[in-house]
């Protein structure tokens, strides 16, 4: 599948089939995550995959009581050692984090699978349920799978409205 083709047909599906997914295919997955950029290449950041039935149940629990996410077959937590502020003033290890999961999101998408990104989750349950060490951030918590059913890409805004050349007005 190509790129655009991802990107195209990614969408947050809040309920999976009750069906694995194959190893090969997560190894595919942590691959993308393995090779995004990092600041200064320094990769400190973790790509955890949760797959442990238990743990996905308790998982729930942390993301603020989000029911769906128990059908989700693995649950993706990225985390980073060794956080600095870069000279942007932004969190290193917050930006590999989002950039890898970007990645991420678009292999499954192109193995045929969906993910949905969380912001609803309390990193302190999060660290305590998976054992992550105090020096990492936590984050972003992302459950995926096969869709349960079909979906279709939510309404953007149009190119004018969100594209600038040159200066803001
Ligand atoms: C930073 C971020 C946090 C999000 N947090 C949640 C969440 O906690 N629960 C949820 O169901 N969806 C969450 N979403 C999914 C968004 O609601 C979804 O991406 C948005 O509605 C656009 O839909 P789309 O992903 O299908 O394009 C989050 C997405 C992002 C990017």
């Amino acid at each position: 599948m190509e790129v655009m083709e991802a990107i195209r047909t990614r969408f947050s599906s809040r309920g999976f089939a009750d069906r694995e997914v194959e190893p090969e295919k997560i190894r595919l997955i942590m691959e993308a995550g393995r090779l995004a950029p990092t600041g200064s290449n320094e990769q400190m950041n973790k790509h955890i995959v949760v797959t442990d039935k238990a743990l996905i149940h308790q998982m729930v629990a942390a993301c603020k009581d989000q029911e769906w996410i128990h059908t989700a077959p693995a649950i993706l937590v990225e985390v980073g050692a060794n956080d600095r502020t870069m000279v942007c003033g932004h969190s290193v290890r917050l930006t590999d984090g989002v950039i890898a999961m970007s990645y991420m999101t678009l292999e499954a998408v192109s193995l045929g699978l969906q993910f949905v990104w969380l912001g609803w989750f309390e990193p302190e349950k999060v660290r305590s349920l998976l054992n992550i060490p105090d020096d990492y951030m936590v984050v972003a918590v992302a459950p995926f799978g096969y869709a349960a059913k079909e979906g279709s890409p939510a309404p953007k805004k149009s190119a004018e409205e969100v594209i600038v050349y040159n200066r803001m007005e």
